[in-house]
């Protein structure tokens, strides 16, 4: 409700600054018995308790979370809420996965009230694990769109999504046409981008189901409005690499098939990014797209280890968000994808600080999708968007946080441990949405 004002206090953690480019405890803001202030769905006021009480409005709230982080809400940039029913399908990899597992399900979404049930209840499962904000394809379906703003608008979550482009190689009843493709996108972009805290994606799924024209149109698209989103998969697997290379012979790289379709630019949001050189990397960086690192999903179809720490070069910095693609990806908690993202540094020879791991999640999520002037960190103006983070919220996890003694190691122990059980409580746009039993 409108002229709401309510107060959390607890230990508040966000960011002033970006531990990639300096000292990852500097860039981490920490605030050890906090209050912040929230009106209108807005982040009024934060500070120490001690400072901050005064300016509190006689009668408002204070909910009090003793013991646990107020963080800005997650951020996921690439996830499939379409495929949350079939999360955690055996055996394949990212083509034959799609063809045995994925596009059966996909071709569901054709009935709306289907569309609706799932939709609802992909929105609950992000509140639950605390994410806030995510990019979402949806499929090739204008209902599967319809259905799942209907459902966010509802939740007032700030989410982005967009209607599956897919003209070729894919079955007949998920096919759409290079024209009726775009004339359909059109129409849901006009309906819903800008509409409250909606905003729309051209999502064409991958170059192999797209025909050249098909892409030219998606490109025809977004020329039309620059605060319209991209979103694709790009080099995930080399099967698929390979296949690009003959579907698009003329081609430099899997990246050029979008780049000479006016796809790679900012707002635009590429999936994967694997298997990519260092002149991709190079347009990433002069183009200012974005690229989803999905660490879960790509240990699951074993499609090979993103380059974080390549990618996030401060020579030529590419913009990096966290996804959990879904239903490639194993969860919807974005601790547990940071949980793999450190062993993916691990095992890469990097080492990836607890500092950097959240600032992926929240506000480096926000930057990637150009909106860390709305969400993603916890200061005056921003909207409040937030979860409660509960780093004792199992036995083993109580006893663990006993022996830590900096907020960089409660947070380590958090992204390696924690899952949607760590999520105390979620709220959107000042609004209360989930809290643990
Ligand atoms: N590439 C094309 N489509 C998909 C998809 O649905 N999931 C993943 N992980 N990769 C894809
Ligand atoms: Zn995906």
């Amino acid at each position: 409700r409108m002229h709401d004002t309510l107060a959390l206090r607890g230990r508040i953690v966000t960011f002033r600054d970006n531990p990639f480019v300096t000292d990852p405890i500097a860039a981490l803001h920490h605030e050890e018995d906090g209050l912040l202030i929230i009106r209108d769905g807005r982040i009024e006021r934060v500070g120490a308790y001690a400072d901050t009480l005064p300016h509190l409005p006689d009668g408002t709230q204070v909910a009090h979370y003793p013991g646990c982080l107020i963080s800005a809400g997650f951020v996921d940039t690439h996830v499939h809420y379409p495929q949350l029913p079939m999360i955690a399908a055996y055996g394949e990899q990212l083509l034959e996965w799609l063809e045995r597992y994925t596009f059966p399900t996909e071709s569901r979404f054709r009935d709306p009230a289907y569309a609706h049930d799932i939709a609802r209840r992909f929105l609950a499962e992000l509140l639950r694990c605390g994410t806030t904000t995510a990019a979402v394809f949806c499929t090739v379906h204008p209902q599967s769109v319809e259905a799942f703003f209907t459902e966010s608008e509802r939740l007032n979550t700030l989410m982005i999504a967009g209607k599956v482009l897919m003209d070729r190689n894919a079955p007949p009843d998920l096919r759409d046409t290079a024209q009726g493709g775009y004339d359909d996108s059109l129409a849901l972009m006009e309906r819903w981008h800008g509409r409250g805290r909606q905003m729309y994606a051209v999502t064409p799924r991958f170059a192999p189901t797209s025909s050249e024209e098909q892409l030219e149109l998606a490109g025809a698209l977004l020329a039309r409005d620059d605060s319209v989103f991209m979103q694709t998969h790009l080099a995930e697997n080399v099967d698929e690499v390979a296949w690009v290379r003959e579907l698009f012979p003329a081609r430099r790289s899997y990246l050029d098939v979008y780049a000479h379709a006016g796809l790679v630019r900012p707002r635009a949001i590429l999936g994967h990014a694997i298997h990519v050189d260092e002149p991709d990397l190079a347009t990433c960086h002069d183009s200012g797209c974005t690229l989803a690192h999905c660490p879960t999903s790509n240990l699951f179809l074993g499609s090979g280890s993103f380059r974080l720490f390549d990618a996030m070069d401060p020579r030529r910095p590419v913009r990096v968000g966290l996804g959990t693609d879904i239903g490639a990806g194993t969860s919807l908690s974005q601790l547990q994808s940071l949980n793999e993202a450190y062993k993916i540094a691990q095992a890469t020879g990097h080492r990836l600080h607890p500092a950097q791991a959240f600032w992926l999640a929240t506000a480096g999520g926000a930057r990637a999708l150009h909106l860390d002037h709305r969400i993603g960190t916890i200061a005056p103006g921003m909207e409040a968007d937030l979860c409660i983070l509960d780093p004792a919220a199992t036995p083993l996890q109580a006893l663990r946080a006993q022996s830590c003694d900096s907020i960089s190691d409660l947070l380590f122990s958090l992204m390696m441990l924690g899952d949607d059980r760590s999520i105390r409580a979620t709220y959107v746009a000042g609004r209360l949405v989930h809290e643990r039993a």
